[in-house]
């Protein structure tokens, strides 16, 4: 495990910025699996910084999305869809066709949904790289505790906490869903690689428990610890809590030493 950590979240996006285009220059054509939620706006905004300064195209690549609610139409300014659409698809250049969610009509058949989208991935070849955020519960997608570490693309029902953290992005008369589909955790682990980005102190424990913790379902995030190739990049409060936070400093600087990049 890579752990990074950084002086403010202005450099945590940044340092997941650079990643992507790292692979998509390597790459043009490649897939990328993407996350919603607050942290990830930053990220967005950096990438769409790029592009406009042509520094990085998504005209080939494809998209994966973790989650999306069920009950929430595209058009639902609280659907996922809208968010990325909102936050970064419609300012960049990727083709709408190859952006995918893990969507399923609330009168589907959620089993189906989920194989559906687990072929999807494959015949994508894979994820290349996998971006993620952590919830205070240590959930990510929507994992949540208990979540079986090898679970696939599946249904799954938010615990209160989730629901509670969310809702501040909810209107008093909009309608919140507790159901979502979320890729598994054993898709994630699947991945080529992942980058988890967390900021700010009220993520300190989760992401403590996530990589000093023991691999827990109690701590969906603990189960990265099996990742082959997985970044935690945190901001100075968000690691606060690590108990070898000095050594992961020491070591990125080797790394940055050795080969030259930060
Ligand atoms: C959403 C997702 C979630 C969020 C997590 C953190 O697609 O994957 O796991 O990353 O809930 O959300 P924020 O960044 O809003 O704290």
């Amino acid at each position: 495990m890579e752990i990074v950590i950084l002086p403010n979240s202005v450099e945590v996006a940044k340092f997941g910025a650079r990643r992507v285009k790292a692979l998509i220059e390597k790459k043009p054509a490649a897939v990328l699996g993407l996350a919603t939620g607050s942290t990830q706006i930053a990220l967005y905004r950096e990438l769409i910084r790029c592009y406009e300064n042509n520094e990085i195209s998504f005209r080939d690549v494809t998209t994966f999305n973790l989650d999306e609610y069920i009950g929430l139409n595209a058009a639902d300014s609280q659907s996922y869809r809208n968010y990325m659409q909102r936050e970064f698809f419609e300012a960049i250049d990727i083709d709408e066709r190859n952006t995918l969610l893990p969507t399923c009509d609330v009168h589907a058949d959620p089993r189906k949904a989920g194989d559906a989208y687990e072929h999807a991935i494959a015949q994508a070849g894979g994820i290349d790289l996998q971006m993620l955020g952590i919830g205070h519960n240590g959930h990510v997608g929507f994992n949540e505790p208990t979540s079986s570490l090898s679970s696939r693309t599946r249904i799954k029902t938010l615990t209160q906490n989730t629901v509670a953290a969310n809702s501040r992005l909810f209107g008093d008369d909009e309608f919140q869903p507790h159901l979502a589909m979320t890729m598994g955790i054993g898709t994630i682990l699947d991945t080529r690689s992942a980058v988890l980005l967390a900021t700010g102190k009220d993520k300190a424990q989760a992401v403590r428990d996530a990589i000093e913790g023991p691999v827990s379902a109690m701590c969906p995030a603990s189960a990265l610890q099996w990742h082959r190739e997985v970044s935690f990049v945190l901001d100075e409060a968000a690691a606060a809590k690590l108990s070898l936070a000095d050594y992961y400093r020491w070591v990125h600087q080797e790394k940055c030493r050795i080969l030259d990049e930060s």
